[in-house]
């Protein structure tokens, strides 16, 4: 039998969408998944298969940069999918060269790396990190520096860059080769340099997050990087930023690293550079330069339509002028977060964030936890994010309006009020 439409194939019956259960017996059970099950989008919302309405404050965990459905990103799929999508790195790719210059145009480095996501991204990094280390300084076991409370992946190299216990528990032997310090903190860095290359150097790299998204929503503090910047030139050794999640637009600069006034050697991006299509990028200065032919690749990483995708979703922040909107709409979020947290402080902590990264922290001794507030906000039709322990999330689409986030902050104070009158 010949298939004559996908329609047949992609859209499921009434009956099928009901016994989503049963579906999900499918599935290895990885994911603890809200009761819900979303069908379709536009902009900043989206609906489930019930016709309920949400507000995406998660945007597909700070991936949909343009929103939902974005008109530009359905033609630049359409058309690229209609010529070619997919034809492997053994041929030139000159959709992936445009976008690699339109990404060093618009960074402090040299040369891309594509891939598929955010922690082949990293593996990248950290491999070239690694061969740099061997080639330039012969370091035969090179360490590569990472902080507590950081996320930089599920793959095993990542998983032990992730300087956090509990993703890594049940997954030993670690990979070797990482060594983990308190983040924002100059004098522990210090003792672990000392430490680390007390008989003979052996560092290859300081690997940090900007801002700890997944850890808590932590921005780093200025003083330390510039401590970090100034220590990676002094020991010749790389500093490697992992923009996953801040890099393109979402923090409110075009790069995490402008709020902290230092350059990184090796960059890496997904998240928002596809705007939710899937694609990894690993950039670095033409001096770390070192793969060669064969060290490294990656069969769909930098294929042409998730590039013209990326290629449209960067244009478009730029002709829209969006990093100007993340500014705006990210002040709007937190003063009115502020005014919350102000009014209801037996719940909350603290407020952190840049741009439309922000983190709203509940008290720890509260005995409510972000769970409880992320299900509260779902029923009330705003969807968030929680993150470790105490932080609750908020990450919208770049294109987030302002009646958009007065109707968010709506929904929390709503929430706070009705927990405080009970
Ligand atoms: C900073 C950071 N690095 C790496 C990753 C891993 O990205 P992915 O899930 O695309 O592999 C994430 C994902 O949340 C992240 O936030």
């Amino acid at each position: 039998m010949k298939v004559k439409s996908c329609a047949s194939i992609n859209t499921l019956s009434k009956e099928e969408v009901l016994e989503q259960d049963n579906l999900d017996n499918y599935l290895m059970t990885t994911y603890r998944r809200y009761p819900i099950t979303l069908e379709r989008g536009a902009g900043c919302w989206v609906w489930d298969v019930e016709g309920r309405q949400y507000l995406d404050f998660a945007a597909g965990i700070a991936t949909c940069s343009l929103g939902h459905a974005n008109p530009l990103m359905i033609e630049a799929v359409t058309q690229q999918i209609q010529k070619l999508h997919q034809v492997s790195n053994l041929y030139h790719i000159p959709l992936q060269g445009k976008l690699a210059k339109w990404l060093v145009e618009h960074s402090c480095c040299d040369r891309v790396f594509f891939s598929n996501s955010g922690g082949e991204a990293n593996e990248t990094a950290i491999k070239l990190a690694r061969k740099y280390a061997k080639t330039i300084h012969q370091i035969e076991n090179p360490i590569i520096i990472t902080a507590h409370n950081s996320f930089h992946g599920r793959t095993l190299a990542t998983l032990t860059a992730t300087g956090q216990g509990k993703y890594q528990k049940d997954f030993t032997p670690l990979v070797p080769g990482f060594y983990y310090v308190p983040y924002n903190n100059i004098a522990a860095l210090d003792q672990a340099i000392n430490d680390l290359n007390q008989d003979e150097p052996c560092i290859a790299a300081i690997m940090l997050e900007p801002l700890q998204g997944e850890g808590g929503v932590h921005p780093g503090d200025l003083s330390y990087f510039q401590y970090v910047r100034q220590r990676c030139d002094d020991l010749g050794i790389l500093l490697v930023l992992d923009e996953i999640q801040t890099g393109i637009g979402r923090s409110g600069t075009f790069w995490g690293y402008q709020h902290l006034g230092v350059e990184p050697d090796i960059l890496t991006v997904a998240k928002g550079l596809g705007g939710g299509i899937p694609i990894g990028a690993t950039l670095c200065k033409e001096f770390c330069n070192v793969f060669g032919p064969g060290d490294h690749g990656s069969t769909f990483g930098g294929n042409p339509l998730a590039c013209a995708v990326a290629l449209t979703v960067g244009q478009t922040l730029l002709a829209d002028n969006l990093l100007s909107n993340v500014q705006q709409r990210g002040e709007q979020l937190r003063n009115g977060l502020k005014q919350i947290g102000d009014r209801y402080p037996q719940y909350i902590q603290d407020l952190r964030g840049w741009g439309l990264l922000n983190g709203l922290i509940l008290k720890p001794n509260s005995t409510l936890t972000p769970t409880d507030i992320v299900q509260a906000t779902l029923n009330k039709g705003l969807l968030l994010i929680t993150t470790n322990l105490h932080a609750i999330r908020f990450v919208p689409p770049l294109i987030v309006t302002a009646e958009e986030v007065s109707q968010a902050l709506l929904v929390i104070e709503r929430i706070f009020a009705s927990l405080s009158s009970t």
